[in-house]
């Protein structure tokens, strides 16, 4: 609440419209008010100038292209929980540059990573070169459109904020109206082998809602069976994976 007073008491003194949505996001005239939207929108617009830079990520070499997400303590919380998967058939939605499932690849039989953006399509194409691997797929898709079969395990590294896009880029990071989370969780179902699991990253940044992905999973049949986090390197919020199963 205190940061909700903060934010009101900021708001210009005569402001259009305002309103509370349903999903807590504070909105002036259709921009979030909380800080994330403000220091994301200043990260689009470096990451879509950046040069081609090369990491070194758990034991992998990779380049992170313009236009693709950089990986991040998100990544490599979500990297810690594939270390225990072996011998299966995986399937990445919003894979970015590939470092999940190309560290998936590395223990399991075959996978698919997919991104609706094609500039972190041909980044992951790019990092399955640069790193000997052949058993991963890439392609282009908005959540399950292009996608076939049943997977053992599906992993997912959302957008985490609710807010309008310009181009496909601005998806790192937004998500209009949740519909990637909600098309993700209407459809996993078709995608997932009867015991198989879903791995979800999320964080408790101030302007999200803690509780949306369990909702969601809850919702369409899915229970939560674990949950994974590790606090940020520069702030005071914390990144989660949730580890779902059928219910
Ligand atoms: C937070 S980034 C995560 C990237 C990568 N998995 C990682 O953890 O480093 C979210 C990714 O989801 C992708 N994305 C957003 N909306 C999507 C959609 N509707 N369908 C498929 N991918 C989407 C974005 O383009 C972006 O690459």
């Amino acid at each position: 609440m205190n940061r909700l007073n903060t934010a009101i008491k900021q708001m210009p003194q005569k402001p259009k419209k305002y309103f509370v949505d349903h999903k807590s996001v504070l909105h002036l005239g259709g921009q979030s008010l909380f800080p994330s939207v403000g220091k994301q929108e200043q990260r689009l617009d470096e990451r879509k100038v950046a040069e081609e830079k090369r990491i070194e990520l758990q034991g992998l070499s990779l380049l992170i292209c313009a236009g693709v997400y950089k990986t991040g303590v998100d990544t490599e919380l979500m990297i810690e929980t594939t270390k225990q998967i072996q011998n299966k058939k995986f399937l990445e939605i919003g894979c970015g540059c590939g470092a999940i499932s190309i560290y998936l690849a590395k223990n399991n039989k075959t996978g698919i990573a997919v991104d609706i953006n094609e500039l972190a399509v041909e980044n992951t194409l790019k990092n399955c070169q640069l790193n000997n691997i052949t058993n991963l797929q890439a392609q282009v898709s908005n959540v399950f459109e292009n996608v076939k079969g049943k997977f053992d395990v599906i992993f997912c590294n959302p957008p985490y904020n609710e807010h309008d896009v310009r181009d496909n880029i601005d998806r790192m990071f937004w998500d209009p109206q949740n519909s990637m989370k909600e098309q993700f969780f209407m459809t996993v179902k078709n995608h997932l082998k009867k015991t198989g699991s879903i791995y979800f990253g999320w964080a408790d940044f101030a302007d999200l809602n803690f509780e949306f992905p369990i909702s969601l999973a809850k919702l369409y049949g899915f229970k939560l069976v674990k949950t994974y986090s590790r606090p940020s390197s520069c702030s005071s919020f914390r990144f989660i994976v949730f580890k779902f199963k059928l219910a």
